[in-house]
């Protein structure tokens, strides 16, 4: 019998890259993706995955008890690793309730139907709940997030993750649900919806239009590639202990102004346009409100315990999105449509 994992939010950005791995890697394994395809769910992320026999496809909303108990009690899962969330910032200024009931209720939704079907016996099994760095608020100049750094989230989105986080210890201490928590910094790559700063700002230079920098643009936040990322949950997912967090970071630290500096400077040469070209797109805009100015994390657990690094140097990493972005133009084009350009409206037409 193959061992059966669901994956939530697969057909999400990080999601679809955890799916594309565990099913390449691991034909042993039949691997779910229950996704409700919200505006930020996309198959065409997993085209070249989707006929492979060890792979599925479940459409259907973690909020969704009845069904979500039945899909737990057909396939009785060995594993689950959550992803599904909503998870843009500006997003949840707009509309925190959206994020309480998918980030919060849902998790504890599946948590639920896992106590449910595992109940009786629980070896061999694990809850693996996908979290950010957010929930441990904003840092000064100095420091680093470690698993111990207190929490305090500062928007609707980091306080319904770290809420989330609560509940799946919460379930782990008082039911004993096998449970392992990541806790990453800012991903970047392929498949990124186009609301979050690298592929907007990409798709924005791309077709010459303004580069909306929120405040002065001297956040800082530290990128990791999403492909290390997906190699990071498949080390926890295997070799985590029980019951631990694992904090997961680039050791790559930008402030948003040199990072938009950089990218402008890689695209006037990808596109053979004159070098200063797009930094003249750069436009500052009324900054997010509650904007955490530093996140920076301390992978070291990971590394020491795990044995895991980062593969990609980050130059490399920017040269190889951009690229992607840059030959996948239909991509771009078929998700900027519809939802997404009112929600651009919305988002900045009144800035
Ligand atoms: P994303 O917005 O690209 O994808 C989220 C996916 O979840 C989408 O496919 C969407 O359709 C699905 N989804 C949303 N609500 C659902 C519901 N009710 N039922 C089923 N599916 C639903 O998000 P992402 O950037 O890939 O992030 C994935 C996870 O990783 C999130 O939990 C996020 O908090 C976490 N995370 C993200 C980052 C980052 O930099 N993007 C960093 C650290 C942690
Ligand atoms: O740290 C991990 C988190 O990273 C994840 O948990 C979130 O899901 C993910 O969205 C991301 O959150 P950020 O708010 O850091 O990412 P975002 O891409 O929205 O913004 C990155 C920085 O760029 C931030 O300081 C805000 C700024 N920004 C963003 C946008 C969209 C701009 O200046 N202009 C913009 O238009």
């Amino acid at each position: 019998m193959k061992k059966k994992i669901l994956v939530t939010g697969g057909a999400g950005f990080i999601g679809s890259h955890v799916i594309r791995q565990f099913v390449n890697k691991y034909p042993d394994y039949h691997i779910f993706n229950l996704d409700k395809l919200t505006y930020a769910g996309n198959l065409e992320n997993l085209k070249d995955i989707e006929d492979k026999e060890n792979y599925t496809f479940v459409k259907g909303d973690i909020n969704d008890d009845a069904f979500i108990l039945d899909l737990f009690k057909k396939e009785q899962f060995d594993g689950v690793i959550h992803l599904a969330a909503e998870s843009h910032v500006d997003r949840s200024i707009a509309n925190p309730t959206e994020f309480v009931v998918t980030n919060v209720l849902g998790t504890v939704n599946l948590l639920n139907a896992a106590k449910h079907i595992w109940k009786d016996n629980y070896e061999g099994k694990r809850f693996y709940h996908v979290s950010t760095d957010e929930v441990y608020g904003s840092l000064g100049e100095t420091g680093y997030f470690t698993e111990e750094t207190r929490y305090d989230p500062h928007s609707p989105y980091s306080a319904s993750k770290a809420s989330s986080d609560h509940f799946v210890r919460a379930y782990h201490d008082t039911f004993n649900m096998p449970m392992v928590i990541s806790n990453c910094s800012n991903n970047y790559g392929s498949y990124q919806f186009p609301e979050k700063l690298l592929p907007l700002f990409i798709n924005n230079i791309r077709n010459k239009k303004p580069l909306p920098v929120y405040g002065k643009g001297e956040n800082v936040r530290d990128w990791l590639w999403v492909v290390d990322h997906a190699r990071a949950i498949d080390v926890i997912y295997h070799q985590g202990k029980q019951g631990e967090t694992y904090n997961i970071g680039g050791h790559n630290e930008w402030k948003n102004i040199d990072l938009i500096k950089l990218l402008c400077k890689v695209m006037d040469k990808k596109l053979e346009r004159e070098p200063g070209e797009s930094e003249k797109l750069i436009t500052y805009v009324k900054d997010r409100a509650g904007h955490d100015l530093r996140y920076a994390i301390d992978a070291s657990k990971l590394s020491e315990e795990l044995g895991w690094e980062p593969s990609v140097q980050f130059e490399e990493g920017l040269e190889i999105t951009v690229d992607w972005y840059l030959n996948n133009g239909k991509w771009l084009d078929n998700v900027t449509s519809g939802a997404y350009q009112q929600y651009y409206e919305d988002q900045y037409e009144k800035r």
